[in-house]
């Protein structure tokens, strides 16, 4: 992982139609809850297509402050947490994302103890933990918060009713990776139905767990004495999917995005056809194609099977290049538009008044933009592909939280696009150096 993103830049040279094929990476949402069920057993656990990501790197660099065992070979990882360590990864590290969060539940399950530093994540809006902690504390851990941490404690899991007060994706699977191996039965209800949290359902029910009902509102849980490992693959990434459907929309062409289905983001292929676009399940992988400028859009995220969060600011840059007026609702974090004012520096015209923005489509023009979060960071590059001109992107370590080889997959579309990086010549000047992909 190049630890020069710092200062690396893209060029990208825009107004080009994207036309070839994607193989979608792993999806990073799932492999982060499934890497904190490592926690949960004394048996290895293989994950077979680790997707390489900032935020999976710091996972696997927090497991190993626990004392797991990382062994790779090729793209498998083997974790073995057959020996733990009672630790407290540094707080620099665990503020480099969210999913810090998740080892809150196994902790607790395993050890009767969990220490760690406050999580991080994209500055997307508060990001509270309190339907963790309170769901946590219903199946009988004591929780206190310090400063910069979290110490929790338990005496043995109980089950326990617990609803959450908002469908939180990270509560949902915390409480999963906790009440596995609780005393007695859970019912939660008011459970996220993100396909992430099936998939971490079905990892620990292949793992012995007991558990009913993920996907939908009511999830239920029957604790067991132990947990086996056992050998996992990820799933595609459904928001690599959709931002790289928004940005083949944006620009125009066709795109296959292969080996992979429709079922997930339904809310998006919906939106995307009612802008112009045309998505077609094909033998080979989902299709879409844009063969005129779009349509103007009304979209509200949501809890899923709604449109998603994370893909409100990629369909954001689709929109800024649509004919007319489009009105999109973030209702799920409180501050997901910083992508708005740098998408304006290409030439978009857009308002945003708390949780609405209204967009209205522009011929856009290159610009220097930087991103200042993940899923921001991939509008702008969506944005820039799009525009007439050459813009350059930086802030490019928000985009390798999420994105495999985003530049790599985009130039195999025909984009034009380059990395510069910075040098030190003899003279300890600061050249820039640009690579050709
Ligand atoms: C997960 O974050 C995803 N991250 C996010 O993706 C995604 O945007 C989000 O779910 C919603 O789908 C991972 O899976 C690693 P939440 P999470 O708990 O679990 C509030 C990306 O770009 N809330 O469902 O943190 C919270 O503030 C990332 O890949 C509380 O109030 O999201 C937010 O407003 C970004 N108290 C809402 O719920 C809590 O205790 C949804 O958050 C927890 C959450």
């Amino acid at each position: 992982m190049a630890e020069n993103y710092y200062q690396e830049e893209l060029l990208i040279c825009g107004g080009k139609q994207l036309v070839g094929e994607i193989e979608l990476s792993a999806s990073k949402n799932a492999a982060l809850p499934l890497l904190a069920a490592v926690l949960l057993t004394d048996s290895p656990l293989a994950i077979e297509n680790l997707p390489e990501l900032r935020d999976v790197h710091s996972m696997c660099e927090v497991l190993r402050h626990y004392g797991v065992a990382i062994s790779p070979a090729g793209s498998t990882f083997t974790f073995a947490a057959d020996k733990l360590l009672c630790s407290c990864p540094p707080a620099p590290l665990m503020r480099s994302f969210r999913a810090g969060s998740l080892l809150l539940g196994p902790l607790l399950a395993r050890c009767g103890y969990a220490e760690l530093p406050l999580p991080g994540g994209c500055a997307i809006g508060r990001r509270p933990l309190d339907l963790h902690f309170s769901a946590l504390q219903a199946l009988g851990a004591q929780i206190e918060v310090a400063e910069e941490s979290i110490v929790a404690r338990a005496d043995g899991l109980s089950g326990a009713q617990i609803r959450l007060g908002y469908p939180s994706v990270g509560a949902t699977e915390n409480v999963l990776l906790a009440a596995v191996l609780a005393r007695g039965e859970t019912v939660l209800e008011n459970a996220a139905r993100e396909p992430e949290v099936v998939f971490l359902a079905e990892c620990l029910r292949a793992m012995g767990a007991e558990i009913e009902g993920a996907g939908e509102s009511r999830i239920r849980i029957c604790g067991v004495e132990r947990l086996d490992g056992g050998t996992f693959r990820l799933p595609p990434d459904r928001i690599e999917a959709g931002t790289w459907a928004c940005a083949a929309a944006a620009c125009g062409g066709e795109l296959l995005l292969r080996d992979y289905a429709a079922a997930e983001n339904a809310e998006l292929w919906r939106i995307l056809q009612q802008m112009g676009a045309e998505v077609r399940q094909q033998p080979r992988g989902l299709t879409i194609a844009a063969r005129r400028r779009l349509q103007a859009a009304e979209v509200t995220t949501g809890p899923y099977p709604a449109f998603p969060t994370d893909l409100q600011a990629p369909l954001m840059a689709a929109a800024a290049t649509a004919v007319g007026l489009s009105r999109i609702r973030e209702t799920v974090f409180e501050n997901r538009y910083h992508h708005a004012a740098q998408l304006q520096r290409l030439g978009a015209v857009i308002g945003v008044e708390e949780e609405l923005a209204v967009v209205v489509g522009m011929p856009l023009k290159g610009a220097v933009l930087q991103a200042q979060d993940l899923r921001g960071a991939a509008a702008l590059l969506i944005g820039a592909l799009a525009a007439q001109g050459e813009s350059r992107l930086g802030g490019l370590m928000h985009l390798r939280r999420g994105y495999e080889q985003p530049e790599q997959k985009l130039v195999r579309l025909g984009a034009d696009i380059r990395r510069i990086l910075p040098i030190k010549d003899e003279n300890n000047y600061r050249n820039r150096q640009i690579l050709m992909l």
